[in-house]
């Protein structure tokens, strides 16, 4: 099957295959190509180029006119929790009548009201309401996600977590990632055992999941009342032992040193990034370690958004992602992200976007199959709605300029 887009107003984000992320100054750069041709032979971009090179039409299955339109990389999210039970629109009621995300936890909400409803779930449904979530995203402009557990926090509800993602996989046209984060929050059965929790995960959670190879990465929330930086160590040891890649939820609201801790064990990711100290960014220079902002989480709870501009300045790369989640972001609207990015952080337009695909893609170790318009890679795509430049992207927000997105150059109905 051959399909091919013809006269793009523009080719946004081309990149070749040996640039796996891009840092600091680079980032203010989108590469791009205007009155263009794309390509696409069994799933893969093929080729592209300038439209005096386009192909012959006789040659090719089907033909798609973008003209007034651009074509870009679907979003890359490397940052979600999308399979869950339930809501907590209760919870947010509580936070606009004044109490703190830490407030709702200690009182029995948060995480722990998420992992009872999962506990008490089927997977069957489980997976039912999850793919609406997926559908949506992928609606959207997604296209790859990475998806955690942690709402499950025993062994048999983690591992329901981890087989709806991994039926997910199966059904689903878009590369998925699956990260393990039993150590998202201590379960009320040993609350006063957090040791006894973390040995559990150790010893009998992290090597049942790698067995039945359902996770790609281990994750775990290290944060002051939730798991020690020697809590972290000591999980993410394990997980390595057990072939998976680390990836850290840290500095949310307190620095503690879990960047550090992060980058001692190469973890391929650190996300949130709330808190950052000026010693936190200076440890984070010329590492292979990519530092993930969530702005839809600071957007929702109220909290200070990743200091991604001055990140930036320092020379560091940044991914974007959408945290999907009931409790502290309850969106996987990557249009958004990429907006609030611009307006509350300071990124430019061309700094979000690459932010939001190539980067994105490296934080789920996709490099190499998607986040940017190279051949070879999987024909995952944008087509806009007719715009004046890409600036209209983040410009418009809370809205999206999204026509047609594309999965293995298949339009997505
Ligand atoms: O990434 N911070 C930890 N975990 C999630 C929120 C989980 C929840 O509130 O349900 C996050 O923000
Ligand atoms: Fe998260």
């Amino acid at each position: 099957m051959r399909i091919l887009f013809k006269n793009i107003k523009e080719l946004l984000q081309i990149r070749d295959k040996s640039t796996r992320f891009i840092s600091g100054e680079d980032m203010k750069v989108l590469p791009t190509l205007k009155n263009a041709f794309l390509l696409v032979q069994n799933d893969i971009i093929s080729d592209f180029g300038a439209m005096e090179d386009c192909p012959e039409e006789a040659d090719v299955d089907q033909v798609i006119d973008a003209e007034g339109k651009m074509l870009m990389p679907a979003w890359c999210d490397s940052h979600t929790h999308l399979v869950y039970a339930g809501n907590r629109e209760g919870e947010f009621v509580d936070k606009i009548n004044g109490l703190s995300y830490q407030e709702i936890a200690e009182k029995g909400g948060g995480i722990l009201n998420s992992a009872k409803k999962v506990q008490d779930i089927s997977e069957a449904e489980l997976y039912e309401q999850t793919k609406i979530r997926l559908e949506e995203i992928i609606a959207l402009g997604t296209g790859a996600v990475e998806i955690k557990s942690g709402y499950g926090l025993t062994l048999e509800s983690e591992l329901k977590m981890l087989s709806v993602i991994k039926r997910l996989k199966a059904n689903y046209n878009l590369p998925i990632k699956a990260t393990f984060l039993g150590a998202h929050a201590v379960p009320e059965t040993y609350k006063n055992n957090k040791s006894g929790y973390v040995d559990y995960i150790i010893n009998e959670m992290i090597p049942l999941v790698a067995e039945a190879k359902l996770a790609d990465y281990v994750d775990v929330f290290c944060e002051t009342g939730y798991f020690s930086v020697e809590d972290t160590e000591s999980i993410l040891e394990a997980g390595k032992r057990h072939g998976l890649t680390p990836k850290i939820h840290v500095n949310q609201f307190t620095s503690i040193g879990g960047v550090q801790a992060g980058l001692k064990h190469h973890a391929l990711s650190l996300d949130h990034l709330e808190e950052m100290t000026d010693s936190d960014i200076e440890v984070l220079k010329d590492t292979l370690t990519m530092p993930v902002a969530l702005p839809g989480c600071s957007f929702f709870l109220s909290i200070p958004y990743t200091p991604g501009r001055k990140m930036i300045d320092a020379g560091l790369p940044l991914a974007l992602a959408t945290d999907y989640n009931p409790g502290s972001s309850p969106s996987g609207n990557m249009n958004f992200v990429v907006s609030a990015a611009c307006v509350k952080m300071k990124l430019t337009p061309e700094e979000a976007i690459n932010a939001a695909t190539l980067n994105g893609a490296y934080a789920m170790g996709l490099e190499h199959n998607v986040g940017s318009i190279t051949k070879g890679k999987q024909a995952n795509l944008i087509l806009t709605k007719p715009i004046n430049s890409y600036h209209f992207i983040p410009y418009s927000f809370g809205n999206h300029q999204i026509e047609t997105v594309y999965l293995n150059g298949k339009e997505v109905l």
